[in-house]
């Protein structure tokens, strides 16, 4: 979960010079940015794409806008705008993404497990609707045009398990959902939402371990309940608490991505080593709470695997 390797030169290298769409449609260049991170010893690779592809491919066009994010060219409104995308994309629409599964699964040559994921309804929605993480924004929209907001989440729901369930038969490893921001949500809302469509898409794509990653994971026990099998913790847990509360369950997180930005090479080392021992080295997946920042050093990047490396070996 490194949501834009900008953080790292040879991304930035590789990623020069193109709209963010274009580059992740050149499946070459895609390719090489989702082998970026290999070259620092992680231990998977997550494929180079976006959670605002799949409604480019339902035939919602995007752009990367610098301040705010992915931006629809015609956020949807309507009746109208919304039977204009289709809940079962052609799988020509996402042709680049299994190629590029392809072709990194054919360098990997299963040396690390491929990762692919997606948007959950509720926050791909909120890019469709053009509001983003603007959760009252997003609110207004809901309360104005409920019978929209419903067919937007159905038909987001419904293509979401079709494209995972592509990519699983095409050989991906493993996948991890996206809710981000439905952590902002009421519990009610977080109710009408975001579990169901999780529990629906866990359900209708099975076959791989999936991941649900809910930005500081505020419901744990809805999101115990969705059937991922791995959760992915907010900093704000105690790691070794939830562990022993969710025994059967795999844990990921919880490192401080803030301090991956700001602390010394040795606090990120000292964190790691503070999560590897919280993590009890069993089903535990060492991560962050959220994305590697663009503002992150590299030295404290590399600080944190090597943390990693090291208490493996000790
Ligand atoms: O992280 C990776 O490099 C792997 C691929 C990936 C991207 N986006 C590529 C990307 C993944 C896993 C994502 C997920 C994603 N995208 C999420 C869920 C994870 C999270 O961060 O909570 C969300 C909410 C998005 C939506 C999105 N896409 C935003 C808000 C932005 C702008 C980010 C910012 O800080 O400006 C993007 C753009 C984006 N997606 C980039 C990349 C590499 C940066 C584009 C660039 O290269 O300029």
């Amino acid at each position: 979960m490194r949501q834009a390797g900008r953080w790292d030169p040879e991304f930035n290298r590789i990623r020069a010079g193109k709209s963010f769409y274009a580059f992740s449609e050149d499946v070459e260049r895609a390719v090489q940015a989702s082998l970026c991170p290999r070259r620092f010893g992680v231990d998977g690779i997550i494929l180079f794409y976006d959670i605002t592809t799949l409604p480019v491919a339902m035939g919602l066009p995007f752009a990367l806008q610098p301040s705010r994010g992915p931006v629809p060219d015609r956020p949807i409104r309507s009746r109208a705008d919304l039977d204009r995308l289709n809940s079962i994309p052609d799988l020509e629409s996402y042709r680049h993404i299994r190629q590029l599964l392809r072709c990194v699964r054919e360098e990997l040559k299963a040396e690390l497990p491929v990762i692919v994921f997606a948007g959950a309804p509720f926050t791909v929605a909120t890019y469709c609707i053009g509001t983003g993480k603007d959760i009252a924004q997003a609110r207004r929209f809901a309360a104005e045009q409920p019978v929209v907001w419903r067919g937007l989440l159905d038909r987001l729901g419904e293509a979401t398990s079709h494209f995972l369930r592509t990519l699983i038969a095409d050989g991906a490893d493993l996948y991890q959902l996206f809710d981000s921001w439905a952590g902002e949500l009421t519990p009610e809302e977080y109710a009408d939402w975001a579990l169901p469509y999780h529990r629906n898409i866990f359900f209708s794509a099975p076959g791989v371990p999936r991941i649900l990653f809910v930005k500081e994971c505020p419901y744990l026990d809805q999101i115990v309940s969705s059937g991922a099998e791995v959760i992915s913790l907010g900093s704000r847990h105690d790691l070794a608490a939830v562990r022993a509360q969710h025994p059967h369950l795999v844990l990921q997180g919880n490192v401080d991505a803030d301090l991956l930005r700001s602390g010394t090479p040795e606090q990120v080392a000292e964190a790691t080593r503070r999560c590897l021992r919280a993590g009890g080295g069993q089903r535990h997946i060492l991560n962050l709470n959220h994305g590697v920042d663009k503002a992150t050093p590299v030295a404290n990047f590399e600080a944190f695997v090597r943390a990693d490396r090291a208490g493996l070996e000790s």
